[in-house]
């Protein structure tokens, strides 16, 4: 990949800038794809640092990263657990990528990668231990839809982790805000997933700018989508 030429055409063309962010961000796809999805490795190191923290370190425990991008965070949970990991993104070019940095994983049927939609994951119900999801909430179609999904295939006692930027971050200025995403505060986003029946739940900060933060939910097995409290 000649990552310079990638960069100077981002660098030139202006107008074209916002587009390609759009949506290399949304569903990175090819060279670009490759380009954005490392950077965003790079970037976003401490949201990782913070799901690591919070997903099951139990043996054999199954753990899903909803869309994984690169692999990247994948490949850093598998070198530290004895898990088995599973992992659902919307983008073709991606499963080929994440499939690459962790070919030993998946060969020995550590790591199941999967093309797909979060609204619609084809996993049975009560089966992960953990679900975890980071920078990608903005970019469901249906809100609602995902976190009825990810409760779904989430055990009783299971947990939610989900790595995002506030709304304060997009907020700063037009540039940073896209059409057809969604944004959410930190209230927004604990109320949302409040509503979903997710309990515990709480949300951290992840950094000094207080743009990134890490929510962790649990799913209690006798709280409905329409029952749940707040904490
Ligand atoms: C900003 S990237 C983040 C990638 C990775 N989680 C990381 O932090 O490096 C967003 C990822 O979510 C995936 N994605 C977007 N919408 C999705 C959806 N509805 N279902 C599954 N994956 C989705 C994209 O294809 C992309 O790989």
């Amino acid at each position: 990949m000649d990552m310079n030429k990638i960069k100077a055409a981002v660098l030139t063309t202006p107008k074209n800038v916002k587009n390609l962010i759009k949506t290399q961000f949304a569903k990175p796809e090819g060279k670009a794809g490759e380009f954005f999805t490392l950077a965003m490795n790079v970037f976003n190191f401490k949201l990782y640092n913070a799901v690591y923290n919070l997903v099951s370190k139990d043996e054999g425990a199954k753990i899903l990263d909803v869309g994984f991008g690169n692999g990247d965070t994948l490949k850093r949970l598998d070198e530290k657990l004895d898990a088995e990991f599973y992992g659902i993104d919307i983008s073709e070019d991606m499963k080929v990528l994440a499939t690459k940095a962790n070919a030993e994983a998946v060969a020995r049927n550590r790591m199941f990668l999967t093309t797909g939609d979060v609204e619609q994951m084809p996993y049975e119900d009560n089966f992960f231990d953990s679900v975890y999801t980071i920078n990608t909430i903005y970019f469901y179609k249906d809100a609602d839809k995902a976190f009825s999904e990810i409760k779904r295939v989430l055990k009783d006692g299971g947990r939610f982790i989900c790595g995002f930027y506030s709304k304060a971050y997009f907020e700063r200025s037009e540039k940073y805000q896209f059409e057809g995403e969604t944004y959410y505060s930190t209230r927004e986003l604990k109320e949302l997933v409040v509503k979903h029946g997710f309990e515990n739940v709480k949300i951290k900060v992840v950094d000094d700018k207080k743009f990134m933060y890490c929510l962790v939910g649990e799913k209690r097995g006798n709280s409905t989508d329409a029952d749940s409290t707040d904490e």
